[in-house]
């Protein structure tokens, strides 16, 4: 092949290396053991010759790589996903690089994590699976792992993109809740479905469930009994759910978390979770990944998993397909299939912060 393209992982499935081989590329899949590359592991994986990178949220691309990636030539580098906070997209156009991301392919696998996670924290699943296999288990009772009845309360979704608009319409339809949602700009896709989802329950003269679309997020965090967050992580969503926020939840409230860690304090997290047993949480997502702050792995009253929202095999094999296709475009001529700038121009200075 003419072009080298260099995967910073083995990714899922043969699709996306066929499609650039067929297209007059060798492709290198890093071999290194260890699952976080470093900035230098990155620096000798480009080497002198490199024309695009794919690589992975665990990864730091700033000014070091972008400026390695356009020295080696490259012009282009996919994220093997759609958050992309790890990228500093002003490095990258400062030397060149063309960015991409995955999006669409992962809204609804995503969506039915935090669905899998909000029933599992209401009905305490892992909790009771835990009693179970600990051999506990002696007879039925009228108090065993009583939990929460999703029909008829209320779902709050803080951010109502692709992702929580998914979700939303999961929790709406599936459990009959009734919705309060965030979003600092748009909220278009969640109001198509709401209203018209109205529209069939009055036709079928089934109950309907009430929806708004609130004006601050208070008003989430204060009426809702199930909340998840569905927010990018930039300076004005870090530590969006703080102290001061999870005291105007409700006490019995459920908190889920499958965008990114740092969206919540962790630590004032697990003080609340003390505090507050019946407080229920479920995360995907950590502030210092691979890692939980002191405490949080005791908590019974949270459910936690390695962030493994998008880890479906048909999602996994659709990002590594688009990162490939994103990175093959560009060096073909075409524009990138998902360019961050162009597709999602959230990362806007001049957007007023969170209310
Ligand atoms: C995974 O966290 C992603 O952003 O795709
Ligand atoms: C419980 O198993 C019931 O039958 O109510």
């Amino acid at each position: 092949g003419k072009y080298r393209v260099v995967s910073t992982k083995s990714m899922p499935g043969t699709r996306w290396i066929n499609l650039l081989i067929q297209q007059d590329c060798r492709v290198e899949i890093c071999t290194e053991k260890k699952t976080i590359l470093s900035v230098e592991d990155i620096v000798a994986l480009i080497g002198d010759k490199c024309d695009g990178v794919i690589g992975q949220l665990t990864e730091d691309w700033g000014e070091v790589l972008f400026s390695a990636l356009s020295r080696a030539g490259g012009k282009a580098f996919s994220n093997m996903a759609v958050g992309y906070n790890n990228v500093d997209v002003n490095a990258a156009n400062k030397y060149g690089v063309a960015v991409g991301n995955t999006p669409g392919v992962l809204t609804e696998t995503t969506a039915e994590l935090a669905a899998s996670l909000s029933l599992a924290a209401a009905r305490r699943i892992v909790e009771a699976d835990e009693f179970m296999r600990a051999g506990l288990y002696d007879g039925w009772l009228p108090h065993l792992f009583v939990g929460n009845l999703l029909k008829g309360q209320t779902v709050g979704v803080i951010g109502a993109g692709r992702i929580g608009s998914a979700y939303a319409r999961m929790m709406v339809e599936g459990f009959k809740m009734n919705l309060i949602y965030y979003d600092l700009y748009q909220a278009t896709r969640l109001e198509k479905f709401v209203t018209a989802y109205g529209e069939f329950l009055k036709a079928t003269g089934e109950k309907p469930v009430t929806w708004k679309r609130a004006s601050t997020m208070d008003e989430v965090l204060q009426e809702a009994d199930l909340i998840s967050l569905h927010p990018i992580l930039d300076k004005t969503t870090y530590h969006l759910v703080n102290k001061e926020r999870l005291s105007k939840m409700k006490k019995e409230a459920i908190l889920i978390n499958c965008s990114r860690g740092p969206v919540i304090d962790e630590v004032a997290l697990v003080e609340h979770l003390r505090q507050n047993p019946m407080f229920r949480v479920g995360l995907d997502v950590f502030e210092d990944e691979p890692y939980m702050k002191p405490g949080l792995a005791e908590m019974k009253n949270a459910i936690v998993v390695p962030h493994i929202a998008s880890a479906s095999k048909w999602t996994r094999e659709g990002m590594a397909t688009l990162a490939a296709l994103n990175v093959l475009g560009k060096i073909k001529g075409y524009p990138v299939w998902s360019d961050p700038n162009r597709v999602e121009p959230f990362l806007n200075e001049n957007a007023p912060p969170p209310a």
